[in-house]
C-alpha cells in the first residue's frame, strides 16, 4: 500500500444509461414508487407472503430471504411476471463472510494485508451468490475511535489511511472483476456518515462533528469506496449536526452525488426513514419520507413509507417526479451493471460449494494474520511440540464454536467452527488438562478456580482462552466496561499463583482493557474474534507453524476513561511529555493548586495508551535503521520518495508489517502529530535485511483547511517508518510553494 489512492470512478456508461432511461420511460408512478422499496421477507414464506406485491410492480429489492428457493421464486416472479420484469436486488449482511466466516471486520484490518482482505470478501461474495444474494450491505467504513462501541467490530479501527485500504480490497473483492460474473455482488458502504462517533460509544447516539473532522477522518473511507466503485452507500441510523443522516441532503446530494459524482444506490438504513419522526425532525411518517427522497435517498430500507407516501406527495408536488426518476435511473443502472436482467438467478454450477477448501483456506490465513501478539516474556511462544507437553486448556473461548464467529453472522453455523481445543486435541505430544472454568464470558462463578489451579500446576504451560462473547459486540451491543466480562481477571490472578507460564489468547470483539490481566500473563495473544477456522489458525500461532503478523488497528487504552485515545491526535498548545507527567499519587495532601505540567493528560493514567495503533509484536524481531528521504526540498506537485533498511534481528523468518508515517509541521488547521500514509507487508529470514521505500504523492500531504476544502501540503514534514506508530519522526524535508529548482 503506499501513500496515494488512485480513483476508478466512472459515470454510468452510456449504454446502461440509455437502458434505463428507456425502462423508465415505461414505467407507471406507482412501477417507479414500487423499485424504491425494499422489503424484509418473513423467511421460509417469502414468496407466498410478497408474491402479489413483486408481480404488481411494488418491490424493487428484498431483504433476509436466504432459502434458495425463495429467492428464485421471487426472482421468477418478478423477471416472468410483473409488467416489466425487472429483476429484484437480493439484498442481505455479508459482513464477514457468507457461510465460511471471516474474522470480524476489525481482526481483518489487524492483517494490514487488502489483498487478503480482498480475497475473503471474494470468497463471501461468492458463497452468498450461490443462494441468489446479488447485495451484499458491506463494508462498515465508519472509522472509530471508541472500543466502548460495540460496531467498533464491523469497522476497520481508527486509522483514515488504513480505513481507506480495507474499504477498497473489500469492494473490489465482493464486486470482483466483472460484475456481471456469478460471484460478483453488489457492495454497500455504510453508514453515511459519521456513526463511529456515537457520543460515549452508544450506538445510535448523537453524533456531532464538526466539518474539518467529517472531512478529514470519517468521510474520506466513503470517498475511497465510491472511489473504488461501490454500487451503493447506506445512511446512518445518527444524527450528525443536529440533522439525521438518512433526510441530511448536506451529505447525500452535496457531498455525495455533487462533490463525489456517485451514481449508485443510497439506501436508507432499516426503518431509518420513519425514525425521523423519532428523532424530532418530521411530523409525521409522510413527512419522514418526502424528508428522505428529497434530501436524496432513493430507496427505503424496510419501512414501507415511501410505498405509502410517495404517490401523494409526488401528486402533491411535494416531490418533483425528476428526483423519483433520477432515484429509480440509480436503482436500475445498477441492476443493469450486475447483469440481472440477463442473469437474475443464482448460477451455482459455475461457482466453487461453500467451505470449499479455497474458502477455508482463506479463512484460516486472514484468521493467521489478524492475531497480534502484545506480550511474549522469556520468548514463551512459540511452544515447543517436539517434545511430550503437558498443556492446561482453561477458560469460556477455548471451545466456544458459535462465540469465534463473532458478531452478525447471520449465515455461519458454529457446526462448521474449528475450536482451539479440537485442534489441539487433533495434535501428537500434546497432554492436555482442560477446563473451562465458567459457561460462558460474564461468568461469575469462582466454584472452578481450584480444579483450573491443579490442571495449571501439573502442566508445562497453561493456554487460557479468554475474551468476549460475540454477543458483547455488533450493532447495539455497546459497553461502559470494557475490561474481560465476568471473574476471568480473578480467574487469572489466581493462576498466577501457580508457578505455571501463562499464554492468555484474548478473543473480542473489541479493544478490551487489559491492564488488570497483563502483569498476570507471560504471553498474550490478541485474536479478535477469528472466524469458523480459529482453531487452526490460533493453534499454528501458538506453536510456531505460523508467526504472528497482525498489528493493532486501534489503539488499545489503558482504562476506560482515556477514550477516546488515538495515535494520530492533535499536538494542542500544550502537548504532554514524560516530563511533564505528574501522578495523581505523586501530589502532596492538601498541595495547592499548581500548575502540576499544565500539559494535556490525566493525573491517573498519563496520557500513553496501554498498546499504541499499528504496534503488534513476532518471534523475530526486527529493526529499523537508516532513514533517508530522496531529498531534502520538493516542490508542492513533486513526489518524495522515504526509504529505511529493516533487518530481522531474530531467529526466526516472518513478516512484518512496515509502516510509514507523516507529519505535517505547519498547517493552516492544526494538523495531527503523525499519520500512517503507506505500509508494506514484508517477509525476511534471519539476519536479511530490506530496504523498503514509500512515495509520498502531493495527494498524500495534501489536507481539508480552513475553507473546507483540500489544500497542498507545503513547509516543513517530518517522517518516521517503523514497526507502529509509536515512533519518533526525525527525518525532515521540506515541501515548497511554488516551483523548486
Ligand atoms: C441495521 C444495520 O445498521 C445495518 O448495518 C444493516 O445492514 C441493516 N440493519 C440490515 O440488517
Amino acid at each position: 500500500m503506499n501513500a496515494h489512492l488512485s480513483s476508478s470512478h466512472s459515470p454510468h456508461d452510456q449504454r446502461i444509461t440509455a437502458q434505463a432511461q428507456t425502462l423508465l420511460a415505461q414505467m407507471t408512478l406507482n412501477e417507479k414508487i414500487g423499485q424504491m422499496n425494499q422489503v424484509h421477507a418473513c423467511d421460509g414464506f417469502a414468496p407466498d407472503y410478497l408474491g402479489d406485491e413483486v408481480r404488481a410492480g411494488a418491490i424493487g429489492s428484498v431483504i433476509n430471504v436466504e432459502d434458495p428457493a425463495a429467492i428464485r421464486e421471487l426472482q421468477r416472479l418478478a423477471v416472468e411476471e410483473s409488467r416489466l420484469g425487472i429483476p429484484l436486488l437480493v439484498g442481505r449482511d455479508v459482513i464477514h463472510g457468507f457461510r465460511t466466516i471471516l474474522p470480524i471486520p476489525l481482526g481483518q484490518a489487524a492483517s494490514w494485508n487488502p489483498l487478503l482482505i480482498e480475497r475473503g470478501a471474494q470468497v463471501a461474495a461468492s458463497e452468498a451468490a450461490t443462494v441468489g444474494i446479488n447485495w451484499t450491505f458491506s463494508p462498515m467504513v465508519d472509522l472509530a475511535r471508541d472500543p466502548r462501541w460495540g460496531r467498533i467490530a464491523e469497522s476497520f479501527g481508527e486509522d483514515v489511511f488504513l480505513n481507506q485500504c480495507c474499504t477498497r480490497a473489500m469492494v473490489e473483492g465482493y464486486q470482483g472483476n466483472n460484475l456481471t460474473d456469478a460471484g460478483s455482488i453488489a457492495a454497500c458502504v455504510k453508514h453515511f456518515a459519521g456513526y463511529g462517533a456515537v457520543e460515549s460509544g452508544r450506538d445510535y447516539a448523537t453524533t456531532l462533528v464538526p466539518e474539518l473532522e467529517l472531512r478529514s477522518v470519517y468521510l474520506p473511507p466513503f470517498q475511497a469506496g465510491v472511489d473504488a466503485g461501490a454500487l451503493s452507500v447506506m445512511t446512518s441510523f445518527s444524527d450528525l449536526n443536529g440533522v439525521p443522516a438518512t433526510g441530511n441532503a448536506f451529505l447525500l446530494r452535496n457531498v455525495l452525488r455533487e462533490e463525489w459524482q456517485f451514481d449508485g444506490i443510497t439506501l436508507s438504513d432499516w426503518d431509518s426513514v420513519r425514525q425521523l419522526t423519532i428523532h424530532g425532525v418530521a411530523e409525521n411518517e409522510r413527512d419522514a419520507a418526502q424528508q428522505a427522497v428529497v434530501a436524496g435517498v432513493d430507496m427505503e430500507m424496510e419501512g414501507r413509507s415511501f410505498l405509502r407516501h410517495l404517490e401523494s406527495l409526488a401528486n402533491d408536488g411535494q416531490v418533483e417526479i425528476e428526483r423519483i426518476d433520477e432515484a429509480v435511473l440509480n436503482i436500475l443502472s445498477v441492476k443493469l451493471k450486475l447483469g440481472l436482467f440477463e442473469q437474475p438467478y443464482a448460477r451455482r454450477d459455475e461457482l466453487p460449494p461453500v467451505l470449499d477448501g479455497h474458502a477455508l483456506n482463506v479463512a484460516q490465513e486472514l484468521a493467521t494474520q489478524s492475531a497480534v501478539l502484545l506480550k511474549n516474556d522469556e520468548a514463551l511462544l512459540p511452544l515447543n511440540s517436539a517434545k511430550p507437553l503437558k498443556v492446561a486448556v482453561l477458560g469460556p473461548l477455548a471451545d466456544a464454536p458459535y462465540e469465534q464467529l463473532g458478531t452478525w453472522i447471520f449465515d455461519g453455523d458454529a457446526n462448521d467452527s474449528v475450536t482451539p481445543l479440537m485442534t489441539l486435541r487433533d495434535r501428537s505430544n500434546l497432554a492436555l488438562a482442560v477446563e473451562p472454568v465458567f459457561a460462558h464470558s460474564r461468568d461469575r462463578d469462582r466454584s472452578r478456580f481450584d480444579a483450573a489451579a491443579e490442571c495449571a500446576a501439573s502442566s508445562d504451560v497453561a493456554l487460557l482462552f479468554l475474551g468476549e462473547e460475540s454477543i458483547l459486540s455488533g450493532e447495539a451491543h455497546c459497553r461502559a466496561n470494557i475490561d474481560l466480562p465476568g471473574a476471568q481477571a480473578e480467574l487469572v490472578a489466581r493462576l498466577r499463583q501457580t508457578q505455571t507460564p501463562l499464554v492468555a489468547v484474548v478473543m473480542a470483539g473489541r479493544p478490551l482493557t487489559l491492564s488488570n490481566i497483563l502483569g498476570n500473563v507471560d504471553a498474550l495473544l490478541y485474536a479478535w474474534h477469528p472466524g469458523t477456522m480459529a482453531g487452526p489458525a490460533l493453534v499454528d500461532l501458538l506453536f510456531g507453524e505460523a508467526v504472528p503478523s497482525g498489528k493493532l488497528p486501534a489503539t488499545l487504552p489503558l482504562m476506560v476513561g482515556q477514550i477516546p485515545i488515538y495515535y494520530n491526535q492533535k499536538n494542542t498548545g500544550k502537548p504532554p511529555s514524560p516530563e511533564t507527567v505528574v501522578h495523581i499519587d505523586d501530589i502532596d495532601t492538601f498541595a495547592p493548586q499548581t500548575s502540576l505540567g499544565m500539559t494535556a493528560f490525566h493525573l491517573d493514567a498519563g496520557y500513553r495508551p496501554l498498546f499504541p495503533f499499528g504496534f503488534g509484536l513476532s518471534y523475530t524481531t526486527f529493526d529499523y535503521s537508516d532513514t533517508w528521504v530522496s531529498a531534502q526540498q520538493i516542490a508542492v506537485d513533486d513526489s518524495i520518495t522515504v526509504s529505511s533498511t529493516v533487518t530481522n534481528s531474530g531467529g526466526r523468518e516472518a513478516e512484518e508489517v512496515v509502516q510509514l508515517y507523516l507529519r505535517d509541521k505547519v498547517g493552516t488547521v492544526t494538523r495531527p502529530v503523525k499519520e500512517l500514509k503507506g505500509f508494506q507487508r514484508v517477509r525476511l529470514r534471519p539476519g536479511e535485511a530490506l530496504e523498503v521505500s514509500f512515495v509520498i504523492t502531493p495527494e498524500a500531504r495534501r489536507f481539508v483547511g480552513r475553507q473546507m476544502v483540500e489544500e497542498p501540503g507545503v513547509g516543513e514534514f517530518a517522517v518516521a517508518i517503523g514497526g507502529h506508530s509509536d515512533v519518533t519522526l526525525n527525518t525532515t524535508f521540506y515541501v515548497h510553494p511554488g516551483s523548486f529548482d
